[in-house]
């Protein structure tokens, strides 16, 4: 049996019925050491406010869906356990840079606007050479495999100050999901989609913060496939 403590969990509230602007709400819980936060926050809605109001879907880091900021730090509060956090009060708060919809609810369509921008999708008009399918290698697939592993939680645009000062740059997220075709070897796309990212909004707005690699609950090499990126659009090669 877990040993259990006693944390306060503050959440950012806003209800755009009601409030003029977002406040924090404190809750007291007694918690296990291997509670999640996301465990924090069906505590306090099943059991003390049931108007609180997260996304949550697979609750085992797969969906992406429970991004949020934890005591400061982008991350998903189905993958956050109490014992990695020190202090005994637990801050929580919707992501930064898109808009609060409701408590730690945020728009997402800005987000996906831009991921959709640098067309996400396996492009290849042409039959493969044994009518079957387009064969690849081992080393060919391993060239995008760390990109393959997004889960477009935002985690990682959300922590961009790049991102914060203008949502029409395209963020991390979308040139990771750009970077997962442009080093495809069967994909046909990618002159493409590197044109999209060497416009204004593209890839250059990129600081090279780091804040999005620190950010990813997936480890993703996120700063590399920029850098991969950039480095394609300048030599026009994908090697
Ligand atoms: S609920 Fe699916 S990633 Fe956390």
């Amino acid at each position: 049996m877990a040993d259990k403590k006693k944390i306060t969990l503050k959440v950012l509230r806003f209800n755009p019925e009601k409030d003029a602007k977002p406040h924090y709400e404190a809750y007291q819980l007694e918690v296990a050491s291997t509670d999640r936060v996301l465990d924090l926050l069906e505590a306090v809605k099943g059991y003390q406010d049931g108007t609180l109001t997260f996304r949550r879907s697979c609750a085992h880091g797969v969906c992406g869906s429970d991004a949020m900021r934890i005591n400061g730090r982008n991350a998903l509060a189905c993958k956050v356990l109490v014992k990695d956090i020190t202090s005994d009060t637990i801050t929580v708060e919707p992501l930064m840079g898109l808009k609060i919809k409701k408590d730690l609810v945020v728009d997402m369509e800005p987000f996906f606007e831009n991921f959709r921008s640098v067309l996400p999708y396996f492009i290849n008009d042409n039959p493969p050479a044994d009518g079957k399918e387009h064969r690849q290698s081992p080393e060919q697939r391993e060239r995008f495999d760390d990109t393959t592993k997004c889960i477009l939680c935002a985690a990682c645009t959300t922590s961009c100050p790049s991102f914060w000062s203008n949502d029409a740059y395209v963020g991390p997220a979308a040139i990771v999901n750009a970077h997962r075709f442009v080093f495809d070897s069967r994909d046909e796309g990618a002159a493409e989609r590197l044109n999209i990212l060497n416009e204004q909004m593209g890839v250059w707005r990129c600081r090279t913060a780091f804040n999005c690699t620190e950010a990813c609950p997936r480890e993703i090499h996120i700063t590399q496939a920029i850098a991969e990126v950039k480095q394609a659009i300048l030599t026009g090669k994908l090697d």
